[in-house]
């Protein structure tokens, strides 16, 4: 065999494949060595990198568009607003068509069934909102930017108003529990807490503030959204491709990434265990994921390896699209099977540096992957996935095929009408404001009566996951905390984010 054919050979899967394009040799594409991902490896999660305009959303979109088409759902967080187009057919022009040639690729213009989300409603998508409960103290922490003692207090606090049972659904609510402690009344119950100082509480009562002050409430509250709403398929069968827009929301990539780690929390709390099916439950892409890892605390970034190393047994995969494999810490990066790698830039030291870390990554070959990687052109990568024993494939220089749906957004008015007819949008669109913690402060007798934490007894978790992930006394105390008053149980894991039963 040649060279090539024996790279073709390690892509020759048997069962369903996604098909990413046809492998480059001496510049040109050769039609028969196929380039592929085997669908049941999908979740072993993948990386999509590349220097800024080298394909990488336009990759993300291939594999989206066939995943969809073979029946699993698909969560994009719509970073720059260019993915929209996932809904509408593709336009036909001499570029697209000449790249379907060239790969050997039956390319015909489709859209696929998507949902709009945007965050807190600040945009045209269905609004997603968190209960401030639901999301719990170490992605809070993430967002306010504090500091480990300060997160370690927040933790506190939040598992004195799940004793008390005073519900934290919104910023306010939360805002009048850190008043209430310190203020004269509060004193000893501040001091009850333990561990917790009346400095701290005022830097975090301080922080909660500043944090409303830039718009920050819309955010959080109910109604909370239901994570399972991902997990759907169109009526047809296809994968729903649910659109997460984040551009009015891009010059706080503090927020949104917290966000996307609550959804993959939440997520991974609710879903049963299913080891390696046939086909992922749902593929989650994060663009632009070096805001998720810039500034992150140890913890957050323990809880992000743990969550990528656990949630794959249960059938979701998890793709990070960024410019260079250096923006992914190196736990993460060594549980991501499937690399797609395009052009990188090697202007500066930096540069340099990078591409030589990128090379690094990768399995040997008998390329010369730092000449190669300056050298490819615009929708050509590098690519190495698993194969269906779970083996690296060799890698392999391809020309990825065109995605069949639009490339770029669609306009607002069809985005509009999409979300105004959603079955989902009479459920999310307009936030409701129940009794909860602030009400309760604010209506309370005097002096106050602390009504007793009821029933101590443990909601089933696994604790020794919750050890294990968060690895102190206080969340383990926090997976215990049952929050009685009005009968509902709150249970904490992953990043102590917590879930009311449903
Ligand atoms: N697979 C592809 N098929 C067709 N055109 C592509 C492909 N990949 C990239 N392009 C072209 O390159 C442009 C930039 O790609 P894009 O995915 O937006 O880059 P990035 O996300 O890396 O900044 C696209 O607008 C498109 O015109
Ligand atoms: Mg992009």
């Amino acid at each position: 065999m040649s060279d090539s054919e024996t790279i073709a050979a390690g892509y020759a899967f048997t069962g369903p494949a996604l098909d990413l394009g046809a492998l480059l040799w001496d510049g040109a594409p050769l039609p028969d060595a196929q380039i592929r991902i085997p669908l049941p490896m999908l979740n072993r999660h993948g990386l999509v990198a590349g220097a800024t305009g080298t394909g990488k959303t336009k990759t993300l979109q291939l594999i989206a568009e066939q995943l969809s088409a073979q029946g699993v759902p698909v969560f994009l967080a719509d970073v720059k607003g260019d993915v929209s187009g996932i809904s509408a057919p593709g336009v036909a022009n001499d570029k697209v068509a000449g790249r379907a040639a060239e790969v050997r690729q039956q390319w015909t213009a489709t859209g696929f069934p998507a949902e709009f989300y945007a965050l807190g409603g600040i945009g045209h998508g269905i609004p997603v909102r968190a209960t401030i409960t639901g999301f719990g103290p170490v992605l809070l922490s993430k967002v306010l930017q504090l500091n480990q003692t300060q997160e370690q207090s927040l933790g506190l606090i939040f598992h004195y108003a799940d004793t008390k049972g005073l519900e934290l659904i919104d910023l306010k609510d939360l805002r009048a529990v850190v008043t209430f402690l310190t203020s004269d009344e509060g004193k000893t119950e501040l001091k009850n807490i333990g561990g917790l100082s009346t400095a701290t509480a005022g830097v975090i009562l301080r922080s909660l503030t500043a944090f409303e002050a830039q718009g920050m409430a819309d955010f959080f509250g109910e109604p909370e959204f239901d994570t399972s709403e991902l997990l759907r398929t169109a009526s047809d069968g296809r994968g729903m491709v649910s659109v997460l827009e984040l551009p009015a929301v891009q010059d706080k990539p503090q927020l949104f990434s917290t966000f996307l780690m609550w959804l993959l929390a939440d997520l991974f709390h609710d879903l049963p265990e299913v080891g390696d099916a046939d086909k992922p439950k749902l593929v989650f892409f994060f663009d632009e994921a070096h805001l998720l890892f810039n500034d992150a605390s140890k913890a957050f970034l323990d809880s992000i390896t743990q969550t990528v190393r656990l949630i794959r047994s249960k059938g979701v995969g998890v793709f990070f699209v960024t410019q260079t494999p250096k923006d992914v810490p190196g736990d993460v990066l060594a549980q991501l099977g499937n690399r797609v790698q395009h052009a990188l830039r090697a202007f500066t030291p930096d540069d340099q540096k990078a591409l030589k870390a990128t090379v690094k990554t990768f399995p040997n070959s008998s390329y010369d992957l730092e000449e190669i990687l300056t050298g490819l052109g615009t929708g050509e990568a590098v690519v190495t996935v698993l194969s269906e024993n779970g083996a690296p494939t060799p890698v392999a220089v391809t020309r990825l095929r065109a995605p069949e749906s639009l490339m770029g957004p669609i306009d607002a008015a069809t985005l509009d009408a999409a979300v105004k007819s959603s079955s989902l949008y009479g459920r999310y669109a307009q936030a409701v404001d129940r009794e909860s913690a602030y009400e309760k402060l604010a209506s309370r007798p005097q002096p106050q009566e602390t009504p007793k934490a009821a029933a101590k007894s443990a909601p089933k978790e696994d604790e020794s996951m919750v050890q294990q992930v968060v690895g102190s006394g206080m969340f383990k105390s926090l997976a215990r905390s049952v929050g009685t008053q009005i009968g509902r149980e709150i249970t904490r894991s992953l990043f102590g984010t917590a879930r009311r039963k449903r």
